[in-house]
């Protein structure tokens, strides 16, 4: 096997930036929901950045939205330079999304998982074997590498969902809750790999519902409520807004809950 970084430097300047993106769905019921109301944030390369908000503020349709899973209904973002509207493929080429269900085929088993995808991104031969063996032994999925995925526990899944984002090197990573439901084992170890990926320069946008793991894993948060943006800034400059010393507290503040 090759002692290669999983996550070697990214070549070109991955910077993400989100510019009054909006979108508006109608709901038979509800009617016109603004899931996302002119949000606004930049992610440099080598950031984390945190996405907080409750159930329903409007995390995942940003997310959704960055990917190119979504058409925003006005606004835009550039990824890598390149605009989600005029230029979906190339956004698509230069991310990796995590979703929140992880979408992975029940009857293959990782190896062929992690193959398949490589080869969607233009991977082969030695180099595709080389690097998924390399997404197998970071992200612990050697004891099941070859379980059919429908077998494995949802930590298990979960790992295998992360190795698959990362496995084409993308400069940007958009992961929507990726430590949710997980153990402490299997949460540290993908917020391990989060971190190596930041200290190889890859700009990352990191939803959670964990305040302790936004505190000590992102640099720059921001609260969204009601598809807003209420607050983006460093831990420092959120307790300086807000006089509140924990994230939860801060959480709360701005809430008003
Ligand atoms: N396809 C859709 N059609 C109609 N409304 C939608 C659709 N997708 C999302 N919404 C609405 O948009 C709002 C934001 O939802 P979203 O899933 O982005 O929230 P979230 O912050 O990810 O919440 P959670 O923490 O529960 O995952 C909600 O009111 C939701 O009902
Ligand atoms: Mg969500």
């Amino acid at each position: 096997m090759s002692s290669a970084p999983a996550f070697p430097p990214s070549a070109e300047p991955a910077a993400v930036r989100v510019e009054n993106l909006s979108k508006s769905f109608n709901d038979p019921k509800r009617g016109e929901v603004r899931a996302v109301d002119r949000v606004s944030f930049q992610v440099a390369r080598g950031e984390i950045f945190g996405l907080l908000g409750p159930n329903g503020a409007g995390k995942t349709t940003t997310l959704r939205l960055i990917s190119t899973l979504l058409k925003p209904t006005s606004g835009t973002a550039l990824v890598g330079g390149c605009d989600i509207v005029a230029e979906p493929a190339k956004v698509r080429e230069r991310i990796g999304f995590l979703a929140g269900e992880t979408g992975l085929y029940p009857r293959l088993t990782p190896r062929e998982i992690l193959k398949f995808f490589g080869e969607m991104h233009g991977m082969k031969g030695a180099p595709l074997a080389g690097r998924v063996q390399q997404m197998i032994a970071r992200f612990g999925i050697e004891k099941f590498a070859d379980t059919r995925t429908d077998k494995l526990s949802t930590g298990m899944k979960q790992r295998v969902a992360i190795a698959r984002t990362m496995l084409h090197d993308p400069p940007v990573l958009i992961l929507d809750e990726p430590t949710a439901g997980l153990d402490v084992p299997s949460a540290r170890n993908i917020e391990q790999a989060v971190k190596e990926a930041k200290q190889a320069g890859k700009s990352i946008i990191y939803s959670t519902h964990f305040m302790e793991e936004a505190e000590f894993l992102c640099d720059r948060i921001a609260v969204i409520s009601d598809g807003v943006v209420k607050i983006t800034g460093t831990m420092e400059d959120l307790r300086r807004a807000t006089g509140k010393q924990r994230l939860r507290e801060i959480f709360v503040d701005l809430l008003g809950i």
